[in-house]
């Protein structure tokens, strides 16, 4: 995690406070200073040249910020710490609360509107990014920035009651795990890309040191297992490759309904194979 630490509300907190976190409004936002925008532009001429090839391909792309040019990575961060965007976050969590970027986990994304059943189509589907809106202590607050889009598409974010077809210089902010969102529009299979950053921010109370390295690591450890599983099975082409697909897809249907069912049948299943093992027993 990033050591740049943020404290919401500024005086109003001397005092130790430990809220129950409620979903953090979807709210939109738009760099419209000249500096932003010009490392926006300049961001976006370096994918179009870094990523040329992949941005001929159809599937969408993530990669991991950390792995970025130092150049590059400089220009996100200028971004994702903005006073803009940690404004609209502190305005909108409890007074005092710390909200923490997790840069480990950023990314550049390079979406193409997609509908194979793959890993990825979830991205466009109905669904919470996170699992883990049963953590009341703490919040993920994810950043959408946009450095390349039109309103071809819109973005739904159900829970909010927010709607947003965005474009280039746009952001949107989330609730990570608790907010339903979804794309909609006509889907054009030779459509433009869409290119943006998805930073995340975790909101602690203050004086929560213990739950906030809590909430990181459960947060850390869903984030690569779920990323990893949908960069695997994104474009599906191998029976494995499908079936992994179909279990991101029917994961995500199911922390729809409720986020523990998916871990209960992952407890499930990992305690019958281990039955299975021990004892040398069919399960299946
Ligand atoms: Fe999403």
């Amino acid at each position: 995690m990033s050591s740049m630490l943020n404290e919401a509300g500024g005086s109003a907190a001397a005092r130790p406070q430990i809220h129950a976190a409620r979903r953090f409004p979807a709210t939109i936002g738009r760099f419209d200073d000249l500096a932003d925008r010009a490392a926006i532009d300049k961001l976006t001429r370096w994918v179009e040249q870094r990523y040329r090839a992949d941005l001929a391909e159809r599937p969408s792309k993530h990669v991991y910020v950390s792995t970025l040019p130092e150049p590059a990575i400089a220009e996100i961060d200028r971004l994702r710490d903005s006073t803009l965007i940690r404004s609209l976050i502190a305005a909108r969590v409890a007074p005092g609360s710390v909200i923490a970027p997790m840069k480990h986990t950023d990314e550049l994304y390079i979406s193409h509107y997609n509908k194979d059943r793959g890993g990825d189509q979830g991205l466009f589907d109905k669904h919470y990014d996170g699992n883990l809106r049963f953590l009341a202590s703490s919040v993920v607050v994810r950043a959408l920035i946009y450095l390349q889009s039109d309103a071809t598409y819109k973005v739904v974010f159900d829970d909010s009651r927010v709607e947003k077809a965005f474009e280039t210089y746009d952001f949107g902010l989330l609730d990570f795990h608790r907010e339903l969102h979804w794309v909609e529009g006509q889907y054009n299979p030779t459509d433009r890309q869409r290119i943006l950053l998805k930073c995340n921010y975790l909101v602690t109370p203050r004086n929560a040191a213990v739950a906030g390295r809590a909430a990181l690591a459960a947060n850390t450890a869903v984030f690569y297992v779920v990323k990893a599983a949908m960069e695997y099975s994104k474009s599906p082409r191998t029976p494995a490759e499908r079936a992994v697909g179909f279990l991101c897809n029917l994961f995500r249907r199911m922390n729809n309904v409720h986020p523990l069912i998916p871990l209960a049948l992952v407890a499930g299943v990992t305690t019958a194979a281990l039955a299975a093992a021990i004892w040398g027993v069919s399960v299946l």
